[in-house]
């Protein structure tokens, strides 16, 4: 894997733009890609995904087919402390990575929760649809933010 250099010496593959590369998400993402795919991996404090300046570049850089996101601010009560901070990185963070996937034509990959979507459920999420807010803590509404860039973007074409 390169890590955040924006560029990989093995162009054969397909390549993998892996956001948030160090957290516990991405590592299993990582097991599963390294083989197959070239990934470049961005991550703090090189690659901040609440500045929308960094994102284009480093994915216009890094040229991927796809991009997965598993950068996100997951600590529950630090997102109700750092409300302002929460946002940015769960809610705009993912907004300017769909909109460079839509400059670049990259696939963007973003997971939702189970804070938002329980699992419950016995047939497929379909991507209009509607959270659960089986609660309602700041955290809950940040993590669910960014499904809505993301969907502004992609509901075009999905
Ligand atoms: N793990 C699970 O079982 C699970 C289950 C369901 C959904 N998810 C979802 O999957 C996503 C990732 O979860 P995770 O458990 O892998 O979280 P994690 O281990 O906390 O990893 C998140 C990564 O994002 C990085 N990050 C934070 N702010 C950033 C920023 N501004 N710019 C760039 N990178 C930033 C973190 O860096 P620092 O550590 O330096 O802050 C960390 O490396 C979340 O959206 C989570 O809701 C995870």
């Amino acid at each position: 894997m390169t890590v955040g250099s924006g560029v990989s010496a093995k162009r054969a593959k397909r390549r993998l733009a892996l956001i948030g590369h160090n957290g516990m998400l991405a590592q299993a993402v990582l097991r599963e890609t390294a083989n197959d795919w070239s990934v470049t991996g961005f991550d703090l404090p090189a690659f901040d995904l609440t500045k929308r300046d960094q994102v284009a570049a480093a994915v216009v850089a890094a040229a991927p087919d796809v991009i997965v996101n598993c950068a996100a601010f997951t600590d529950v009560n630090g997102c109700e402390e750092r409300e302002e901070l929460a946002t940015r990185v769960n809610g705009d963070g993912p907004g300017f990575l769909a909109e460079a996937a839509q400059e670049t034509g990259a696939i963007l990959v973003h997971f939702s929760t189970d804070y938002v979507f329980d699992g419950t459920k016995q047939s497929p999420y379909q991507a209009a649809e509607k959270p659960l807010w089986t609660a309602q803590s700041c955290s809950n509404a940040s993590t669910y933010l960014p499904e809505n860039p993301v969907r502004v973007f992609f509901c075009k074409i999905w």
